[in-house]
């Protein structure tokens, strides 16, 4: 089963073929963040724009990379939602096109649960295990029993782990997408920082909150201009200490023997060093996907796609994107 996987929810048009869910043929994919570096952030209507002009030779590629025909695919699966209506639409539209033409089905998926199946584009995944999904959007740590059967265990309240490190780059006056540029200039700090940052407790829950976080390092950059990198570790560090303490506390009350990272924050190598050494001191088995799959593609949703069309979802000739859409809908 060759499924071509079609992401368009925010600012990567991404298309890319797997084969049973598993088997990466081909992985395609164009980013408009130089375009949205001028802005400082995603405009929706530019990355909708963006989506338009850069869809068919994206698909083209994915293609020509696999060395296939329209013949040889046999369903498309894209991105449904949650995300940017207008980019999403742009996605949608031109998959539920294909498959008219191609007469194949078409496969509606949920972008996180996207997310999540980056991991099985690397062996299959084992349940139930504990995932967290940190992305430009979502901070959602789930317990994943099985192929669509998971509990939402927390989520942000405010910003997500992304938006936490894309605001305090543009703070320091760096580029979007600024979770590589803080990383990098936190690798470039003396180790320890001589300050830290408040990390938010909501009694019980599993929730995170960022944004008490996001306030406190606007003030201390202010009041300290000159020193931008001990500024940088220091908000990694606590991005980091809070996504870390909530998988530990989510590991107590399910003890599970594997745990997934996934999204695009999992590409930050502080993140995944500490859930490696809390992964070892609790022996539990951690799964991070190469940085490729992290970040929004279309492996991810081909992937996703092949589970969800197994299950008998396919999209009806008149649905459109879903957004907001829980995951816990899905
Ligand atoms: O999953 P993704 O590509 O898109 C969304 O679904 O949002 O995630 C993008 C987010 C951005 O906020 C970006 O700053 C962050 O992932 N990111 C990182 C790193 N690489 C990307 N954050 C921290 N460290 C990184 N190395
Ligand atoms: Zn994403």
């Amino acid at each position: 089963m060759r499924i071509l996987g079609i992401e368009s929810s925010c600012d990567d048009t991404a298309a890319a073929i797997v084969q049973d869910g598993l088997k990466l043929l081909s992985n395609q994919r164009f980013s408009s963040a130089a375009v949205q570096q001028r802005y400082g952030g995603v405009v929706p209507e530019v990355a909708a724009r963006e989506h338009t002009l850069a869809v068919l030779p994206v698909v083209q590629s994915a293609m020509a990379e696999a060395g296939l025909t329209a013949q040889s695919v046999d369903a498309v699966a894209v991105t449904q939602g949650p995300g940017l209506m207008g980019a999403l639409l742009v996605g949608v539209t031109f998959a539920k096109a294909l498959g008219l033409c191609w007469h194949i089905p078409v496969v509606g998926v949920h972008h996180l649960e996207a997310h999540l199946y980056a991991n099985a584009l690397v062996e299959p995944i084992q349940f139930p295990n504990l995932a967290l999904i940190v992305s430009g959007g979502h901070t959602t740590l789930v317990h994943w029993r099985g192929h669509a059967d998971l509990v939402v265990l927390g989520n942000t309240r405010d910003d997500a782990a992304g938006e936490a490190f894309d605001k305090g780059a543009r703070l320091l006056g760096l580029p979007y997408p600024g979770g590589p540029e803080i990383e990098a200039l936190a690798q470039s700090a003396n180790q320890t920082p001589s300050f830290s940052l408040p990390i938010a407790r909501l009694g019980e829950s599993l929730d995170f909150s960022f944004s008490g976080l996001k306030t406190a390092f606007d003030e201390w950059v202010h009041r300290h201009p000159t020193r931008q990198a001990e500024a940088a570790l220091a908000l990694e560090t606590a991005v980091v200490t809070a996504l870390v303490r909530n998988l530990a506390r989510a590991h107590q009350q399910y003890p599970v023997a594997h745990v997934y990272l996934a999204g695009g924050v999992a590409a930050n190598r502080r993140l995944s060093r500490q859930v490696r050494e809390w992964g070892e001191s609790a022996g539990v088995a951690v799964h991070i996907p190469p940085v490729d799959y992290c970040t929004d593609n279309g492996a991810m949703v081909a992937a996703a796609g092949f589970y969800r069309w197994q299950r008998g979802h396919v999209l009806a000739w008149d649905a459109g994107p879903k957004t907001p859409w829980p995951l816990a809908d899905v």
